[in-house]
């Protein structure tokens, strides 16, 4: 049995990283959070506030909280590389995941409310309709992410190859943003708003990563 002659001096605790202090309540918040859009659909069509096509303004309002959640789900990453912030990193899974159910009950209001299961009109919408298309292809590409956001798939990939598959996030939200500039045919401020936002993003995202690249190639040559 080894016996320890001398105290070995302590490991000095991690140091903090800024806004990595202990967040506990995010994810209930956020959770939380993530109803705030059915709370007020629900309270809205209550005191009828859903307006005169109340199907078309729940489909909206699914949408577009698809896109904010997107939108939130994309930032995590630049957040922590520009700021040091860790925090929004460890909520990214679960906004990806209210996106996406987001994302599918407006898939599905579209298909049952507004289309009644018309698979021939929806076929025909999907492909002839330019601002369908790239919604539908959007869904598509996020599918994969939601269904290998466990940890279990992270382990059954290989972190490697499970975040080379995250990156279709970055298309699916391109083609999300470019679904609402085309849906919307006067007034594109509020799109356009979202688009700009994610274009900053995806900016950020890009040249982190080159510059990453940049700096791999320097240390091998
Ligand atoms: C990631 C996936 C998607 C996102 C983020 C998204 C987002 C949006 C947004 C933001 C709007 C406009 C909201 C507004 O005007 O306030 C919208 C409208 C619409 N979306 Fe999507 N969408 C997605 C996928 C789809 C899919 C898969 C379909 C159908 C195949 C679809 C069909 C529609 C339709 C029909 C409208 C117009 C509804 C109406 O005014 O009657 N979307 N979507």
């Amino acid at each position: 049995m080894a016996v320890a002659t001398e105290a070995e001096p302590r490991p000095a605790p991690p140091a903090r990283r800024r806004g990595s202090a202990p967040y506990g309540w995010l994810k209930p918040g956020i959770l939380l959070g993530a109803f705030v859009p059915v709370a007020s659909m629900v309270q809205r069509a209550a005191s009828g506030g859903l307006g005169a096509n109340p199907i078309a303004e729940v489909e909206n309002e699914l949408g577009l909280a698809a896109l904010i959640f997107l939108v939130a789900a994309t930032a995590c990453t630049p957040f922590r590389r520009l700021f040091g912030w860790t925090w929004p990193v460890r909520i990214r899974r679960e906004l990806g995941l209210i996106a996406f159910f987001y994302a599918l009950t407006h898939f599905l209001t579209y298909l049952v409310l507004d289309q009644f299961f018309d698979w021939g009109a929806i076929a025909a919408d999907i492909l002839k309709r330019p601002f369908i298309t790239v919604g539908f292809t959007a869904l598509v590409l996020l599918t994969p992410l939601a269904i290998t956001s466990t940890n279990s798939w992270v382990k059954r990939l290989g972190f490697k190859r499970w975040q080379r598959l995250h990156w279709l996030l970055y298309p699916a939200v391109a083609l999300a943003a470019v679904h609402f500039i085309w849906r919307v045919k006067a007034d594109i401020r509020q799109p356009l708003t979202y688009a700009l936002i994610l274009a900053a993003l995806l900016a950020v995202r890009l040249v982190l990563y080159l510059r990453k690249r940049y700096a791999a190639g320097e240390t091998l040559s």
